[in-house]
């Protein structure tokens, strides 16, 4: 088979119609077998415990790539759609954090652990100094463990909207085991660092999202939000290896206690 239109063009991969049916998610060169197996398995362990995702059909070498197909989910991307239609947004923030409560219902003892996956994050980063990524290991320490499924890259641009209004939820490559105050701790760090990178415009639809999803997650219990924000050190250095050079500058300032999410 040959790859049809493109569908997306992302930072680690492309996207694009795969036959009829499905869609190809084309890893750039130089991202292992193992990865793209690791975000195979974890798209399957959501997809037995009965949560909303694309199936996957396989994964295959393309021109020494290595390729994810997956079913293909007629819709749009959240945000997008959100951004098209401002009245759906409150509704729409309720749903993703609905989804995410119904994510960390399941257990997945078989993925790795989020606490392996932020030390070796943290551990690869480059900093002037290491007395931040110690203390970053050191609160890892001390926070609790799991074998809940993680996400761990849930917001609105990796869940689809189909035409019936259904969500999906994609892009499982970050998936991981652990304590689910980590992967909400992501999420709300990814909805407030949104905007770093739109215009001023457009910042109503992450603010918007950012505040009804944790409002949602927790169940109006505000006293639980200082027990998710234990994670904001170990989350946010992380967050800083992935190299989104605009995000830098405002996750020094929540670091240094110089911002409030
Ligand atoms: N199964 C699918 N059906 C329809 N469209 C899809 C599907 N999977 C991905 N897409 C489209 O491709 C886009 C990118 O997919 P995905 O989020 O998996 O990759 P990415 O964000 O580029 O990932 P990475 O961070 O791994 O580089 C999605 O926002 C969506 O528009
Ligand atoms: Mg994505």
């Amino acid at each position: 088979m040959s790859k049809g239109d493109l569908i997306s063009e992302g930072a680690r991969s492309r996207v694009y119609r795969w036959g009829a049916t499905d869609v190809v998610k084309i890893l750039d060169v130089g991202i292992s077998q193992e990865e793209a197996q690791r975000e195979a398995e974890a798209t399957r362990v959501a997809q037995s415990a009965g949560l909303p995702v694309p199936m996957v059909r396989d994964v295959i070498a393309i021109e020494g790539a290595w390729c994810l197909v997956f079913e293909y989910v007629v819709g749009q991307p959240l945000d997008e759609y959100a951004a098209e239609n401002p009245g759906l947004m409150q509704e729409m923030a309720m749903r993703m954090a609905s989804l995410h409560q119904a994510v960390h219902k399941v257990k997945a003892p078989q993925l790795r652990t989020v606490d392996e996956w932020l030390r070796t994050r943290i551990m690869g980063l480059e900093l002037p100094e290491d007395a931040l990524k110690d203390r970053a290991l050191r609160t890892l320490d001390d926070l609790e463990d799991g074998d809940t499924l993680l996400h761990c890259d849930l917001h609105p641009n990796n869940l689809l909207v189909d035409d019936r209004g259904e969500l999906y939820l994609i892009d499982w490559c970050n998936a991981c085991a652990g304590h689910p105050w980590a992967d909400v701790m992501r999420s709300y760090l990814i909805l407030h660092l949104a905007k770093t990178s739109l215009p001023r415009d457009m910042l109503w639809l992450p603010e918007g999202f950012k505040t009804f999803y944790i409002e949602n997650y927790l169940d109006d219990d505000t006293d639980l939000l200082p027990r998710v924000m234990k994670w904001l050190l170990p989350v946010a250095l992380a967050r800083m290896s992935e190299g989104f050079v605009h995000e830098e500058a405002e996750l020094h300032k929540l670091l240094r206690g110089q911002e409030d999410m």
